[in-house]
């Protein structure tokens, strides 16, 4: 057995296969130009990226097993990247994903009072979303900002040094966002408080 069965759960409503948008299609093959022929699995994890932002923000089993076709490589390498990687997104999830860190030093610095502020202002616990789909809340570990502790990333962005009104600023600037926000955003001016991410 090497490939997952679609499911309800997992591949928007079990009925619908996943095919990429012209641009995302474009932007992948242009990717794989820089990892020829055995070397194509090089580029699974920005393409994934790209699948995952073709799909609403999430990466249902017939995005994944898209990503295999495309790159050539068996469903099971797919999945077990996939799945390891909290950046992606194996549900539906929010238009913007909070994910908030919790390791020990953004928690000596008030992650958990972040993390319950965000709670209440949004009216749903970490891991839930939010019932008009604007957003997703996650306590994650390390991001690797420890220095910018207390964090979050949102997208491709970093947000560090965060206090109470910073989170309330973010969430009302990210209120106001018609587009949804992926980790394939290009940011070109570093917002206030935040920084492009290195994952
Ligand atoms: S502990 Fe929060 S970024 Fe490292």
């Amino acid at each position: 057995m090497d490939r997952h069965d679609a499911t309800p759960d997992n591949s928007n409503g079990g009925i619908t296969p996943f095919t990429f948008s012209g641009p995302a299609l474009a932007e992948c093959r242009e990717l794989m130009t820089h990892y020829p022929g055995e070397f194509s699995k090089s580029a699974l994890i920005p393409i994934l990226h790209i699948a995952q932002a073709d799909n609403d923000g999430w990466l249902s089993v017939p995005a994944m097993d898209a990503v295999a076709n495309l790159l050539g490589i068996q469903y099971i390498e797919v999945y077990e990247v996939a799945t390891f990687y909290s950046m992606f997104h194996l549900e539906p999830v929010g238009k913007h994903v909070l994910d908030v860190c919790e390791t020990a030093p953004c928690m000596l610095r008030g992650s958990d009072d972040l993390i319950e502020h965000i709670e209440k202002r949004l009216g749903i616990k970490a891991g839930q979303t939010t019932p008009d789909g604007m957003f997703t809340l996650r306590a994650v570990q390390c991001l690797g900002s420890c220095g910018g502790a207390p964090m979050l990333q949102c997208g491709a962005k970093y947000h560090e040094h965060l206090t109470i009104e910073k989170v309330d600023q973010l969430i009302e600037q990210l209120r106001g966002k018609e587009t949804r926000t992926n980790y394939t955003d290009h940011i070109d001016t570093p917002a206030e408080n935040g920084t492009t991410a290195s994952a």
